[in-house]
């Protein structure tokens, strides 16, 4: 319960009547309009802009966005389509984009000193790839994200089946993210980058939005039948949902299809930092429906749904056609264990000594700990060495067994590959084991994954709670 307490804090009861009296009306995900060149890339500016969350306290924020808005443009495109976005980046600092989620070429997946160069104020960077999966996908900024995903440089990414399903009135994103905003409404820059959230369960916000609005209405019909593509952007916060959606179903897991769709974790369905659940929903009754967030004391309104029509009988779902990923041979796997560390509560080893970490290979001090603010760690060591985690032989099967000794919940995000989770031990994994590119993993709990590594390069491996991960708890390995 202390964990959850954590999670909660700073959305009090008047930040709650605050999202309740903002509302906006919303049909589809706004439309930002692109500029195409003629050479056919998209265009993503990175520019700063202004933004008033709060119509009640109409503070201005300073915001970093993606062609002037947060969300950024939705791309979209067909599965086995190339994307080609040039980034042009007029922020005074660096930046880049990873491309969250797609089985990407290493050249494109956007970390900075790890697959690509910087791209400076002024620059220019090309990105130019295949997506090969339809699904829900994201794109953000990852150049110190901690910072740059907290300030709105992020936006979906959505590939679609061969022959789209959904058509554009029936497909709905939803790109979720609470925000920090300060006394006088406008986003909490001053706390950028503080010890205590890099410490404890990263940045939570007290402020809700969808699509970057405030408690946005959504048109339904009766009898029709409807994909909601929940993305989580938060930097820290866990969702919990309580979707009170008649009939909802879960269709896919972090873009990846399900053979058979679920119904079982949906009440309250979490979802973890970087984690998307597409939902299906067939309603058959008029009314309004409230898609409540409930990781806090008491139910915040997120969404709500007007759902108008006479038809009573439910639509038949489509079904999505799976994405054709390599199955993991555990018989030949080559099993790798990863021990996370550290954090408030956690800097004491159960000797009662200063936990060690190694930082850039050197032993971190308690002034070393203050100054680098590395307080976690993978199997002891804090943040990315100058050697990978593992190598692995091109298609080889890799299993790793995650243990969290940490009194904190993370969400692990493999770069490059999709991984089965194919041990839990707080839930008795029974039938599929869906494919996904994060995972929640709770405070004393341990996971094991299980992947091909298919994909050539480097790539990281990292809580997706961006302060974690600037943190210490990155690492990264090598697929030969
Ligand atoms: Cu969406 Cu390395 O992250
Ligand atoms: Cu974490």
């Amino acid at each position: 319960m202390g964990k959850e307490k954590e999670m909660a804090k700073g959305l009090n009861r008047r930040e709650a009547l605050k999202v309740f009296s903002a509302s906006a009306t919303m049909l589809a995900f706004p439309h930002i309009s692109f500029a195409k060149a003629s050479d056919g890339f998209l265009e993503i500016i990175t520019r700063p802009a202004k933004k008033e969350f709060d119509p009640e306290t109409p503070a201005s924020s300073e915001l970093w966005t993606y062609n002037g808005n947060t969300p950024g443009p939705e791309i979209r495109i067909k599965r086995g389509e190339r994307v080609k976005v040039r980034l042009i980046n007029q922020l005074k600092e660096p930046t880049t984009i990873h491309w969250h989620g797609i089985r990407i070429d290493n050249k494109m997946d956007g970390v900075p000193d790890l697959t690509q160069r910087r791209v400076n104020e002024g620059e220019t960077f090309e990105y130019d790839f295949i997506a090969p999966d339809a699904g829900t996908y994201w794109y953000h900024a990852h150049f110190q994200s901690w910072k740059q995903v907290a300030r709105g440089l992020y936006g979906p990414l959505i590939i679609d089946e061969d022959t789209p399903l959904f058509d554009k009135d029936h497909d709905i994103t939803l790109m979720m993210d609470d925000w920090r905003l300060d006394k006088e409404g406008k986003l909490d820059l001053n706390s950028l980058g503080a010890l205590r959230d890099w410490s404890h369960a990263g940045r939570l916000g007290n402020w809700l939005t969808i699509n970057g609005q405030s408690r946005p209405d959504f048109t339904l019909k009766t009898g029709e039948a409807y994909r909601l593509r929940l993305i989580n952007a938060s930097n820290a916060r866990i969702l919990r949902l309580n979707p009170n959606l008649p009939g909802a179903k879960i269709i896919a897991y972090d873009g990846q299809s399900l053979k058979q769709p679920q119904t079982e974790l949906l009440s309250p369905l979490e979802i973890a930092p970087a984690q998307r659940v597409d939902l299906a929903i067939t309603p058959t009754e008029q009314g309004t429906i409230n898609l409540e967030e409930i990781s806090s004391e008491e139910p915040l309104s997120f969404a709500q749904f007007t759902v108008s029509g006479n038809e009573q009988k439910p639509a038949s779902l489509p079904v999505l056609t799976e994405n054709s990923l390599p199955t993991p041979d555990l018989t030949s796997a080559k099993n790798l264990t990863l021990d996370m560390t550290g954090g408030a509560m956690g800097m004491m080893g159960k000797d009662g000594k200063m936990l060690e970490m190694v930082h850039k290979g050197k032993k971190l001090s308690r002034e070393d700990i203050r100054k680098t603010k590395q307080v976690w760690a993978f199997n002891g060591v804090a943040n990315l060495a100058k050697d990978p985690y593992f190598q692995a032989d091109r298609n080889e099967t890799i299993t790793i067994n995650v243990k969290n000794n940490t009194a904190f919940s993370h969400a692990i995000h493999m770069h490059g590959h999709h991984f089965q989770i194919i041990e839990h031990s707080a839930k008795k994994l029974e039938g599929e084991n869906p494919w996904r590119d994060t995972f929640l993993i709770k405070r004393n709990e341990t996971v094991k994954i299980a992947f091909v590594a298919d994909n050539p390069g480097k790539w990281l491996l990292h809580c997706h709670m961006l302060e974690h991960a600037a943190a210490g708890m990155s690492t990264w390995f090598k697929v030969n």
